[in-house]
């Protein structure tokens, strides 16, 4: 069974979450697990996914003025593809609107582009632009509004 709980950053789970975020998110591009890649965490809601104790998922909420911006959404490798990276999206999407915050936004690497399209998001740049720590490609993408019109 797999559980969705946000928690603060002091929780004793995000030290998982961690590790998960770097194994996926970072060190498959070189980034140093001592980077500052993490230092949001304070401000940030985090939401996690438990399977049987262990740690598969994260997602970020951070409050960008009225905004909300979504940032490093990650599932283990081996339990990707099975819908959890959506039930979390989806989620925090909830949360943000919970929170006021439109519009909700984030910026997603090129290769996930349309795992962000099926829950609603819509690209609002033009071309792609190398983003974060990993210099990967990006595209701002963002709902407004709450996501149904
Ligand atoms: C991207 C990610 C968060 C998606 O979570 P997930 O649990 O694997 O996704 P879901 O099972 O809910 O949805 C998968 C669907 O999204 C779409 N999709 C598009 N690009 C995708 C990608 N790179 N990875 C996974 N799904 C992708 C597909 O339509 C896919 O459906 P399919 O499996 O039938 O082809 C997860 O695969 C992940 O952590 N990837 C590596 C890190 C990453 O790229 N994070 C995003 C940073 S912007």
């Amino acid at each position: 069974m797999i559980e969705l709980r946000w928690v603060t950053h002091e929780d004793p789970c995000m030290r998982d979450v961690t590790d998960l975020r770097w194994e996926v998110l970072m060190a498959p591009f070189g980034v140093s697990r001592d980077d500052n890649w993490h230092d949001d965490d304070p401000h940030s809601h985090h939401l996690v996914a438990v399977e049987d104790g262990r740690v598969i998922g994260y997602s970020r909420l951070i409050e960008d003025g009225g905004a909300g911006q979504i940032r490093q959404v990650v599932v283990a490798f081996d339990r990707q593809r099975a819908g959890i990276g959506s039930a979390m999206l989806a989620e925090t999407v909830t949360k943000a609107r919970e929170l006021g915050l439109d519009p909700v936004f984030l910026h997603a690497r090129t290769r996930a582009e349309t795992f962000y399209q099926r829950l609603g998001f819509v690209t609002a740049s033009e071309t792609p632009f190398p983003y974060g720590r990993t210099g990967q490609p990006h595209v701002r993408m963002e709902i407004r509004g709450g996501g149904d019109d």
